[in-house]
């Protein structure tokens, strides 16, 4: 396993009157990344955000690391324009897709990492003709939609069983209803990446929030 939890504040609960404002202060507050929550309203029942907004993000932190989820119905479709738009790397569903490995190469060729993403429903057998393939495996563990969702537990034997089958180099990385209270549950599953949106957004004090997911210790 990767040496500690990567944090990734998700950018989906962000005052988006303020994004600039938003990115820096968590990353002065310890954030290792940026996660960018995509949704098409087809996919999920939500519209967020698109390429301009990612663009934005990267004017405002040139140096973070920008994490895109893709939770849209045609993802070969926005691979080059987040890339262009500054992304470090992208996670599309394997829901969402027919020929994952062909995409997962397309990202890499343009020197992103590529992530494949399993809806809660979704088996991690999903995936297994992609584990010597992907660089980072994401499990959800709410519905993808919205943020401010309750933890679903059953997200854990998940990530156990992908951790046991994936590399040392390779990254588990949680998303949805990650909070301090149960950060440590998930490292301990294997997880190594750990995105949290409103805990993180709706606190007065980022840096503790964010210090206490990397710990796995809080309330
Ligand atoms: C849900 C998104 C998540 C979400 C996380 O569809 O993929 O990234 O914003 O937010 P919280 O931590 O509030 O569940
Ligand atoms: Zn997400």
């Amino acid at each position: 396993m990767l040496d500690r939890p990567l944090v990734g504040p998700s950018i989906l609960s962000a005052d988006f009157a303020h994004l600039g404002r938003e990115v820096k202060a968590v990353l002065r507050g310890g954030a290792d990344y940026i996660h960018v929550d995509v949704m098409d309203g087809h996919f999920v029942r939500n519209l967020s955000m698109g390429p301009a907004i990612c663009a934005a993000v990267r004017r405002a932190a040139p140096r973070a690391w920008i994490d895109v989820h893709l939770m849209v119905t045609d993802p070969a479709e926005f691979i080059d324009p987040f890339i262009d738009a500054g992304a470090n790397h992208i996670s599309l569903h394997i829901e969402s897709v027919r020929k994952p490995a062909a995409l997962i190469r397309k990202i890499q060729s343009r020197a992103a990492t590529a992530g494949i993403a399993l809806k809660p429903e979704t088996p991690w057998k999903a995936v297994a003709s992609l584990f010597m393939l992907a660089d980072l495996f994401l499990v959800m563990s709410v519905h993808p939609g919205f943020s401010g969702q309750k933890f679903l537990p059953s997200a854990l034997a998940k990530v156990r069983a992908i951790r046991a089958r994936i590399s040392d180099r390779q990254r588990v990385e949680l998303d949805g209803g990650v909070n301090p209270s149960n950060a440590r549950a998930c490292i301990d599953a294997g997880c190594d990446a750990l995105v949290s949106g409103s805990v993180i957004f709706a606190s007065d004090n980022y840096t503790k929030v964010i210090t206490q997911l990397r710990a796995g210790s809080g309330r």
